[in-house]
């Protein structure tokens, strides 16, 4: 029998399902992935059939407030959102794992600096902060690790947003899913940038979770995929190890491409790329030709994310005036109020 995100959350959390606040807020950092999680092994538990490695991008993600309300409400970025949006039912059903009564309703305020489902993981830092929020709300004091599981089954890579930096989320093989949570790899890389490149921040055709599903059901190179990531991830764990910034940029950018290879022989075939997206790749590949170490990544979303050093920052603003620059390690804003 299939086991269910209710058995998951009741065997963590067991009988502290009492409020000991009228309102609790939290922020958590948006994550990319070097290392791509792409399908499910367990579709109710967001359970992925391989590891994944992500870096978090410190001052950009999201606060959640959670306050006890008379009326069930859910903003972003300070406009109601409407009840019959997936964003919507997706929260509300994950806030249904955790009230204490029926009748508890609760009015939930995210504010992102980020935009919304253009791929750039806005639901990872989203429940993750909802996540964070829950455990003042309901003073839970959990572990990371357990954080970091009840984060998933809101959405697989937001198990990583629990942490800064380096992070690595284990698979595992429980049937739980008790054992597939992220872990802080430790590694300290101040001098790395992540370049965000908007090429269009609409809201994507089609989701990450049914996309990733498709892929797994459709596409016949799906086999070679587990093995595609765990050499990537072996690779990227040495480049962090040695500061092998060629190594990582290189590893990254193979795997991004190999993932959307994936979606192109799926059925029917998945594009996240619009023309913009080929034409910034293909100026990065310039680029790198002419000497400039710099490397994109893609998710599932038309908009790129670059990954260059500290030493190469005015150059690549040069060449990309409308880049938004990130520090991954420079000290996070811990936020507590919305
Ligand atoms: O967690 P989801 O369902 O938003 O899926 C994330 C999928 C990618 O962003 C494309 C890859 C990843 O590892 O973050």
């Amino acid at each position: 029998m299939n086991i269910t995100r209710e058995k998951v959350v009741t065997t963590l959390i067991k009988d502290k399902r009492v409020l000991k606040l009228d309102t609790a807020s939290a922020f958590a950092s948006t994550n990319i992935a070097l290392c791509k999680y792409w399908g499910k092994r367990d579709v109710e538990l967001n359970l992925p059939m391989t590891s994944s490695l992500s870096v978090s991008l410190g001052e950009l993600g999201a606060s959640t407030k959670i306050s006890l309300s008379d009326s069930e409400e859910v903003w972003l970025n300070g406009e109601a959102v409407a009840t019959n949006t997936l964003f919507y039912q997706r929260l509300i059903e994950f806030f249904d794992l955790f009230r204490p009564t029926a009748d508890t309703k609760f009015k939930i305020e995210t504010d992102t600096n980020i935009p919304i489902a253009a791929g750039l993981a806005s639901s990872a830092c989203g429940f993750a902060a909802t996540v964070k929020a829950l455990d003042k709300l309901f003073a839970w004091e959990q572990s990371d690790t357990h954080l970091s599981i009840l984060a998933r089954l809101g959405s697989g890579s937001a198990c990583r947003s629990i942490y800064d930096g380096f992070v690595l989320w284990n698979a595992g093989i429980a049937k739980d899913g008790m054992d597939s949570y992220a872990e802080d790899l430790e590694y300290i890389w101040p001098e790395l940038r992540v370049g965000i490149l908007l090429v269009d921040s609409k809201q994507k055709s089609i989701s990450s979770r049914d996309a990733m599903q498709a892929t797994v059901e459709t596409c016949p190179y799906y086999k070679l995929w587990p093995e595609t990531v765990n050499k990537a991830i072996k690779v990227t764990d040495e480049a962090l190890e040695q500061r092998d910034f060629w190594a990582l940029g290189t590893t990254a950018e193979a795997n991004s491409l190999a993932m959307h290879a994936l979606m192109l022989a799926t059925t029917p075939p998945i594009i996240y790329s619009q023309g913009g997206t080929l034409e910034l790749m293909q100026k990065v590949w310039r680029l790198r030709a002419e000497g400039l170490p710099v490397f994109f990544t893609q998710d599932a979303g038309p908009n790129l994310k670059l990954l260059f050093q500290e030493k190469d920052e005015a150059k690549l603003k040069e060449q990309f005036a409308e880049m938004r620059v990130v520090a991954p390690f420079a000290k996070v804003k811990e936020s507590t109020n919305v």
